[in-house]
């Protein structure tokens, strides 16, 4: 169980309508001390009195008169790609943290001490810049992992750091919802895909294809690694009816989209595709800043499906 300090996308200010080349807006950074989090709970559901106030406060972002044009919502979509490079463009390395806790929180990213150097294979999806990838090829000599996102800047991001080797790296353009990863991989070869805040970031009726594409390329056995955004996490209570495109989808003002999970739904989304549920549960975890009297509280969902 993990419950060192660990940065997630932090909530962002809900901001009006999303503008296609705004720069991605972080909440302001805590001044150092002033941010406490209470060790991490893992829940498999809300308790009624909690989900009532939660449901209370998305009810008033829905408001249809308010909500994104149908024009705006296909324009986002078919931008997402130029949207994210953007953003990396603007905030080049350093907007996410390395990622430090994966091999605490997912058991299979242990070395097991036994298997050959680079004798294991892991694809990361929606890589960005490396925050997933680097910290684990340095803990983890068992590994070879293939890192894919649509971004072209941020591959190259990947690329040009000083921990990109090609003995235990490789680096790739595609977009999981409509580049067949089977064009860069070899079909059913992989141990493990990790899908590390990623799947939130494309809209729902393309996620379906995007893990049906992870399936192609994972053994039998083999197992998806998912860390992403869960259902009332203080970011998706704060935004605004003019963010919302549906139930528990939302555009940032950078265009870039962001969507909770349910427990439910993901394990619908991986059982379609022919996954058994390993693991799937909220990480629910409380800031708080006294000075600024903020109390946050953060849920995220973390799940581990196997390949039938
Ligand atoms: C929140 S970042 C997470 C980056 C990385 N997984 C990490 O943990 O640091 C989401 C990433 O997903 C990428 N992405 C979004 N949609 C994608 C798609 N359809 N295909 C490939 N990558 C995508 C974005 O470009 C972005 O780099």
């Amino acid at each position: 169980m993990q419950t060192a300090s660990e940065t997630e996308q932090p909530v962002q200010p809900a901001a009006p309508a999303p503008a296609q080349e705004a720069a991605p807006a972080a909440a302001p950074a805590a001044p150092a001390g002033q941010h406490h989090q209470a060790p991490a709970v893992y829940e498999d559901s809300f308790d009624p009195a909690s989900e009532a106030r939660y449901q209370e406060m998305l009810a008033k972002q829905h408001q249809p008169a308010r909500a994104l044009s149908e024009f705006k919502r296909t324009k986002l979509e078919a931008d997402a790609a130029r949207n994210w490079d953007i953003f990396y463009k603007n905030n080049t390395t350093n907007f996410f943290k390395d990622r430090h806790w994966t091999h605490r929180e997912f058991v299979e990213l242990r070395e097991t001490g036994d298997a050959l150097p680079r004798s294991r294979k892991l694809l990361e999806i929606g890589c960005g810049v490396g925050n997933f990838v680097f910290p684990l090829l340095q803990t983890n000599k068992e590994l070879f992992i293939y890192a894919c996102d649509f971004s072209p800047r941020a591959v190259e991001f990947v690329k040009a750091s000083p921990d990109y080797d090609e003995a235990c790296c490789k680096a790739f353009v595609n977009d999981i919802t409509a580049d067949a990863l089977a064009d860069h991989i070899p079909a059913e070869s992989l141990d493990l895909v990790s899908a590390i805040y990623v799947l939130s970031a494309l809209p729902p009726h393309k996620m379906q294809r995007a893990v049906e594409n992870i399936r192609s390329v994972l053994r039998p056995g083999g197992v998806v690694l998912f860390r992403d955004y869960g259902l009332y996490d203080a970011a998706q209570l704060r935004f605004k009816a003019e963010n919302r495109i549906d139930d528990r989808f939302y555009a940032r003002h950078d265009g870039t989209f962001s969507y909770y999970f349910s427990t439910e739904f993901a394990k619908e989304l991986f059982g379609n595709a022919g996954f058994e549920v390993l693991e799937c549960a909220y990480v629910k975890k409380e800031f708080v800043n006294r000075k600024e009297d903020l109390h946050m509280e953060r849920v995220f969902l973390q799940a581990r499906f196997q390949k039938k």
